[in-house]
């Protein structure tokens, strides 16, 4: 049996509507499954959402607080609808949005002490794992979250390892490649704080899938996934959720 919960959350990302809200709210609401499970669905969709099968959670929130940002959605506000989790840092924002490993550790922080969840990705390109450069890559987004949350407030985040190569891409990370970046990560942590670094929950991103999903989720330092495409479907959603058991 694990040491640590599995999580298991869907990145709807610029998906969906109140049809599919419809859906899950009904075929999710009887799930046999031991992971908790999230949905990170977008903003527009989250007052459908009446399941308590399972969590809400947004892909996205801002480090200010309400004000003249437009735009922009803080913590107060994806709080008041209903989220408990946020993703932050997600390979896509980082590239489109220009988000800074500073901006993404702000943001997570921000999240902690609004009592959200941050769900914070990490990953490489594929050019930088040709370099050889994962662990140094990798290691640089983890830095900036030790230099700007307490070790505390880690112990309230989620880590999400999504390599960037096999994001969309239908090439998973095979179960070894996900464990060793896992247990790089792991053994990051455990130099900041033994404890924190045990009780971490570090999920798998990146085309999983249900035939996929145990191999991944068997491995060690896999405490579940953050779900992308597969997340837009029920019934493979929830075979992803049980495959976390
Ligand atoms: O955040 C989830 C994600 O980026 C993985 O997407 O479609 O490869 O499962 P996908």
């Amino acid at each position: 049996k694990k040491i640590r919960q599995s999580l298991v959350a869907g990145n709807w990302k610029m998906n969906g509507s109140a049809a599919l809200v419809a859906d899950f709210n009904e075929k999710l609401k009887t799930v046999q499954c031991d992971a908790n499970i999230v949905v990170c669905s977008p903003s527009t969709l989250f007052h459908h959402f009446s399941a308590d099968a399972f969590s809400l959670g947004a892909q996205n929130v801002s480090h200010l607080d309400n004000g003249a940002h437009t735009g922009e959605l803080s913590l107060e506000m994806i709080k008041d609808a209903g989220c408990s989790y946020a993703i932050v840092g997600h390979s896509e924002r980082r590239e489109d949005q220009q988000e800074s490993n500073d901006l993404v550790a702000s943001k997570a922080k921000k999240c902690v002490e609004a009592g959200v969840t941050p769900i914070i990705c990490v990953g490489e390109s594929l050019e930088i794992r040709e370099a050889g450069n994962v662990e140094q890559f990798v290691g640089e987004q983890l830095d900036a979250l030790t230099s700007t949350l307490s070790v505390e407030e880690l112990s309230k985040s989620v880590i999400a390892y999504e390599p960037i190569w096999a994001i969309g891409t239908g090439k998973t990370a095979t179960p070894e490649q996900a464990q060793e970046v896992h247990e790089f990560i792991r053994g990051y942590f455990n130099k900041v704080d033994a404890d924190l670094a045990l009780k971490l929950p570090i999920l798998y991103g990146g085309s999983v899938k249900p035939d996929n999903a145990q191999t991944l989720f068997s491995q060690k330092d896999v405490d579940g996934g953050l779900i992308g495409g597969a997340s837009l479907k029920a019934e493979d959603f929830i075979s992803i959720c049980q495959a976390a058991n």
